[in-house]
Parts: structure tokens; C-alpha cells; sequence
């Protein structure tokens, strides 16, 4: 059975729905693993730019882990079912093309986790984030206690996890949680409006920014300004920096793809 229905939507540009909306697309090891090989098999696709990651339906982006399957897990399982969460948003994370979650609805737990990891969050107008884990006697266990502070700050998160309350599409817009609020037909057109602004730019200064973006997370500004001064002038080895210096000198549009 299959989780996971994969789009090409324009060119460069794939959808990723979730699909399991018996259960507000919540995810068993099953869809966490199907969502973790469609997500390699697109960063290793030439045809792939930018991935717009979403949830079947108009009430769920992911509702969360799957509670039915860990009511019965035991330490070592909740181990290996947290490791694979994690392993997934580090897949997402790491992604040298930028991954927009199209937040549609209920983003819950894991589910928000999930949005935790896109390096962009668009949200529709009925969309709600909540970390509920504390409300069901766990804690947020794919990275939400590392993302969630570093995106919203310390106290709002603090705040978030542990009163496991829902905050609304305003709400985490307000806090820095959503980039963009649009409704629930304009968000998909947003997100791949999104997606052609960046795909007008050249794919390997992208992967670059965003490695020496995410480097500096957590380190000092020094480590962080000696890692992107490598990264820039190793881009000068480049074609695509070349045409990119060039087209602009010659007063034309670059070709980078
Ligand atoms: N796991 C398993 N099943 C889920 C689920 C989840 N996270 N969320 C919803 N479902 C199922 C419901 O059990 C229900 O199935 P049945 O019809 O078989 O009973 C179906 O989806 C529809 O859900 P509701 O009837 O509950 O829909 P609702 O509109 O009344 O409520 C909701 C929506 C508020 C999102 C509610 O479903 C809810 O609270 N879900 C749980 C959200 C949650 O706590 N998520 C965090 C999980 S823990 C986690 O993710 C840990 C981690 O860090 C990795």
C-alpha cells in the first residue's frame, strides 16, 4: 500500500502528499519510511529542484506520530521509532533543495516536527501547530525540542510544549512559525510560486546557502564565518558562478538549468 503519491507539478518542482487521511495522514514506521525513500529518490533527482511537502485532505498536514502504534511500543521500540522520526526530518533537513511544507491543517506532534524540518512553512488559514506530547504523557521526540526553540525562540517554545496548546495559522505566522498565511486554494499556487522564484537561481548557491545557513546553527559566528568563506569562494570554481557573474554583465538573464 502506498503513503505516498509523488507529483511533478511544474518543471523542477515535486509534490509530496502524505496520504493516509483515514488517520489525519499520521505517520507508523510504514509512511515514515515510504516518505524518507520518495524524499532521497527527489534530492537525487535531476529533474527535482524544490519539494512541496503536504497532507491529503483539507484538515491534516500530519497529525502526528501514530498513537495507536505507541501505546504499545516498549523503551527499545520507542528508541528505534524515535531514531526513524529523526532520521527523517534529518533527511528533510539536509535536503540541498529546499523543501516547503504546504501546511494545510492539523500539524501535530510529529506532524509539526515534520514542518520543523522544511527549511519553509507556508500555512493555510485553518492550519494549527501544536507539540500535544506532553498532554499524552511523552515529549516531543523527532526534534522538536531543538527545532522548535531555534525557529520561535526559547520562552515561546518553552510555552508551546509545555502546555501542548494549538497555535493557529495567525498565531505562528505572528511568531516567526509560518513565513505565509494564504488560504486553503491559494496554498499550493504559494508554495509553487515560491518554488519558481528560487528555481530562477543556481541550484549549487542554493544547497551552499543553506548548508552554511544550517552549519552556523548552535555554533560560534567565527566558526560559522570561516565555514561560509569556503563555501563562497569554492563556488568560484564553478560554471555555474560564471555564468551567473557573466549574465549579469552582459545585461542577460542566466542559464543555470
Ligand atoms: N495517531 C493515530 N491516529 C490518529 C492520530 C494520530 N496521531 N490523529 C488522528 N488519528 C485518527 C483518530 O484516531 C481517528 O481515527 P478513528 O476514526 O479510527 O477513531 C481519525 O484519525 C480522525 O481523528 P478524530 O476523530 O480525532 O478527528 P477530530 O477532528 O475529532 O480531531 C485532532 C482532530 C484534534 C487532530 C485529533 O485527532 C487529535 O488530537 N489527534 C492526535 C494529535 C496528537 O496528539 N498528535 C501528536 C502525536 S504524538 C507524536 O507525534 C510524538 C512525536 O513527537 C513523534
Amino acid at each position: 500500500m502506498s503513503f505516498i503519491k509523488k507529483d511533478y507539478v511544474k518543471d523542477f518542482v515535486v509534490r509530496l502528499t502524505v496520504s493516509r487521511p483515514e488517520a489525519l495522514n499520521a505517520l507508523n514506521i510504514d509512511v515514515i519510511q515510504e516518505l524518507d525513500d520518495n524524499l532521497k529518490d527527489c534530492i537525487n533527482d535531476d529533474k527535482v529542484g524544490v519539494i512541496i511537502l503536504t497532507g491529503e485532505g483539507d484538515k491534516a498536514f500530519i497529525a502526528g506520530a501514530d498513537i495507536k502504534k505507541m501505546k504499545t511500543m516498549n523503551r527499545d521500540e520507542a528508541y528505534d521509532f524515535g531514531r526513524k522520526g529523526q532520521s527523517l526530518t534529518k533527511t528533510i533537513e539536509t535536503s540541498p533543495k529546499p523543501v516547503i511544507a504546504a501546511v494545510n491543517g492539523f500539524a501535530l506532534g510529529g506532524g509539526c516536527e515534520i514542518s520543523l524540518a522544511c527549511h519553509i512553512r507556508i500555512a493555510s488559514d485553518n492550519a494549527k501547530f501544536g507539540q500535544p506530547e506532553v498532554l499524552l504523557g511523552i515529549l516531543p521526540g523527532w526534534g522538536g525540542t531543538q527545532r522548535l526553540p531555534r525557529i520561535v525562540g526559547y520562552g515561546i517554545a518553552n510555552e508551546i510544549i509545555t502546555t501542548g496548546k494549538m497555535v493557529s495559522a495567525s498565531e505562528a505566522h505572528r511568531i516567526g512559525l509560518a513565513n505565509h498565511i494564504v488560504t486553503t486554494a491559494e496554498l499550493i499556487p504559494k508554495c509553487e510560486e515560491i518554488a519558481e522564484e528560487i528555481l530562477k537561481n543556481g541550484p549549487n548557491a542554493i544547497a551552499q546557502s543553506l548548508l552554511c545557513i544550517r552549519h552556523s546553527m548552535g555554533k560560534d559566528i567565527n566558526s560559522g564565518l570561516e565555514f561560509e568563506v569556503d563555501r563562497f569562494s569554492e563556488l568560484f570554481e564553478t560554471d555555474e558562478t560564471k555564468e551567473g557573474l557573466s549574465a549579469f554583465v552582459e545585461k542577460r538573464k542566466p542559464k543555470f538549468r
